[in-house]
């Protein structure tokens, strides 16, 4: 047995496979630069369920019954009491979610696939005491997400970065929140429940919870001349660097340079402050020159979460949010990998070995 089921295959898929060695990710037959490059959210989340969920559509079809769906979850942004916004963003997300029927059927897929988007800038706003706004079904769902954000119309720029966001992390192989999906579809439980499931392995800091603490550490670390001295601190002291470091990549994480290829245009505007690019260039040149000498052996790079954080900080996301937008891009993952374990059909069940201590003779 490996500790962290390192290298264990769990499950076929025909969803998406990552190459640790190449540094590659391919969704659904299709590579992410091409996906980039090509392909707006709607296309790619079309792309994931197709064949999975009893209806078939396309791009278009998809992007109108999204809409739809976003007002239809609306209203359940209202049950966010003052107890329930005094947690963290993310937990008010689930608590929110577990309010939603469960069930398998396509109309369910569609509500849990809007509530994320709906619900994160609601919670945003109750949070800062003002109102919700209502979603915008002529808009693309990125463009609706900031709008129900900020109350403003986003730039291109902006819309163009999170819709280069969401499709960059809608799905990752047999990643923990996902893998946690499909052991809850599994059971037949319903969507519901494995959305459920996965949104609570997303939040953990070694998962989906790491940005975060990656614009923590780019404030402690204040300017490019002090990353060096700060790294090796830190490292000295037995820390764990967020956003760096991944179970399967080798190299580097290609999700980590599509975001940054989507933050270049928002820096050249000058919609985002040059300066952070600049202090994030240091400490990623200072923790690869310092992991690279410290463990030689364990190649570790960039991972996506840290050029996500300073997507989100330019899109103007607080920082508790960002595992939140996480989950808005990555509810189409769990959910195609949710039907796709369901179609499958067995129960997941593994094995543990008993290491305890067996009952002494009476
Ligand atoms: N900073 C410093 N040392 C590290 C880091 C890091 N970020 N990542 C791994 N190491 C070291 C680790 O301490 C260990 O050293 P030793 O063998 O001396 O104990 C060695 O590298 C191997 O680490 P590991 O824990 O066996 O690696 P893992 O495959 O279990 O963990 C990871 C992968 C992502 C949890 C880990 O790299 C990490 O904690 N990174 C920081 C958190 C982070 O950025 N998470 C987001 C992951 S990407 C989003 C996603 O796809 O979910």
């Amino acid at each position: 047995m490996k500790n962290g089921l390192e290298d264990v295959i769990a499950a076929e898929t025909q969803l998406s496979d990552v190459d640790g060695e190449a540094g590659r990710l391919i969704i659904r037959g299709v590579s992410l630069d091409h996906l980039v490059r090509d392909s707006s959210y709607e296309a790619v989340a079309a792309l994931l369920l197709d064949g999975l969920v009893e209806r078939s559509f396309d791009e278009a079809l998809l992007r109108e019954w999204l809409a739809s769906a976003r007002i239809r979850v609306f209203n359940h942004a209202a049950a966010a009491d003052a107890a329930l916004l005094a947690l963290p963003p993310v937990d008010v997300m689930r608590a929110l979610i577990a309010r939603l029927p469960d069930g398998d059927d396509f109309d369910t897929a569609l509500s849990l696939l809007a509530a994320p988007a709906v619900f994160l800038p609601a919670v945003l706003r109750l949070r800062r005491g003002e109102d919700p706004i209502a979603p915008d079904p002529s808009l693309s769902h990125a463009a609706d997400i900031l709008r129900m954000l900020t109350g403003e119309k986003p730039t291109l720029e902006q819309v163009a970065a999170l819709d280069t966001y969401l499709v960059t992390i809608s799905d990752h192989g047999l990643n923990a929140s996902t893998f946690a999906s499909r052991v809850i579809a599994s059971t037949k439980a319903g969507l519901t429940s494995s959305v459920l499931a996965a949104l609570s392995a997303l939040k953990g800091p070694l998962h989906g919870g790491a940005p975060g603490p990656v614009l923590d550490m780019l404030d402690a670390v204040g300017t490019p001349e002090n990353a060096d001295g700060w790294i090796r601190d830190a490292l000295d002291r037995g820390e764990r660097l967020m956003g760096f470091g991944h179970r399967i990549y080798r190299v580097r994480d290609p999700r980590a340079d599509a975001l940054k290829g989507a933050l270049a245009p928002l820096i050249a505007s000058g919609q985002v402050n040059g300066a952070r690019g600049a202090l994030a260039e240091a400490v990623e040149t200072a923790v690869l020159a310092a992991l690279t000498t410290r463990k030689p052996d364990r190649p570790l790079d960039v991972n996506v979460e840290f050029y996500t954080a300073l997507l989100l900080e330019a899109l103007g996301f607080p920082r508790e949010a960002f595992t939140g937008v996480f989950a808005i891009g990555r509810t189409v993952g769990w959910l195609a990998h949710a039907r796709e374990q369901a179609l499958e059909g067995r129960l997941i069940r593994p094995r543990s070995v008993y290491i305890g201590p067996l009952p002494t003779a009476a």
